[in-house]
């Protein structure tokens, strides 16, 4: 039986995304390193390499187990690493998935992360046939709020105090578009 390639490569204009491999330590620990890059999301930032390795190494062993995974968000023009992407989960029962992502600061505010998730949106709707698909942000990730309203998903409500992050309770916001919506 034929399984299914939750991270295939994708190109859109810019960006080619691929899958990861243990060649891009370097590249993910400069921007994982980055407390600013790091603020808003439920990751520690990076001390060491060894950190930026451990985390690929989950990463890789999904793959492996053919389970949905990151892709590396890589520039065309530079073939450089810029960011990365992915499935927080896949629930084939119900074709919902949600998805997360994070880009080196050297590249905000360029719409890298809106081409990113169009192109998420797409595949997953198009080949991967979901219904729903969600991403959440902290209540105060205006940029991130904002990539998902760029990208045509709906706010759905304020979580409140929905996780509890680097010790501290966070307030989640909650965006989602369903497949009928995209495809209108
Ligand atoms: C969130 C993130 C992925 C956005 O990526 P990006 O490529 O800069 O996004 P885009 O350029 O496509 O869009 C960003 C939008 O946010 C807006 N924006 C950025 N910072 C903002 C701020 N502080 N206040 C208000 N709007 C802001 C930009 O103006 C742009 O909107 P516009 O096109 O209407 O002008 C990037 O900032 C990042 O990696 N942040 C750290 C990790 C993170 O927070 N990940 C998401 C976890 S949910």
């Amino acid at each position: 039986m034929e399984t299914t390639n939750f991270n295939q490569q994708l190109v859109s204009n810019r960006l080619v995304l691929r899958r990861i491999t243990l060649d891009d330590a370097k590249d993910i620990f400069d921007y994982a390193v980055d407390g600013e890059v790091s603020r808003f999301v439920t990751w520690e930032q990076h001390r060491s390499i060894e950190d930026t390795l451990a985390f690929l190494n989950i990463v890789i062993q999904k793959y492996d187990n053919k389970q949905p995974s990151d892709w590396a968000i890589v520039e065309k023009q530079s073939n450089k690493l810029i960011g990365m992407c992915g499935w927080v989960y896949v629930n084939e029962n119900h074709r919902r998935a949600e998805i997360g992502y994070v880009l080196s600061r050297k590249y905000w505010n360029q719409g890298y992360m809106s081409e990113v998730v169009s192109q998420i949106l797409d595949f997953g709707f198009n080949t991967l046939n979901l219904n729903r698909i969600e991403a959440r942000c902290f209540a105060e990730n205006t940029a991130s709020e904002r990539v998902m309203q760029k990208a045509g998903l709906r706010y759905e409500g304020l979580l409140r105090e929905q996780m509890i992050i680097k010790g501290s309770n966070v307030d989640i916001k909650m965006y989602a578009i369903l497949q009928k919506e995209w495809n209108s």
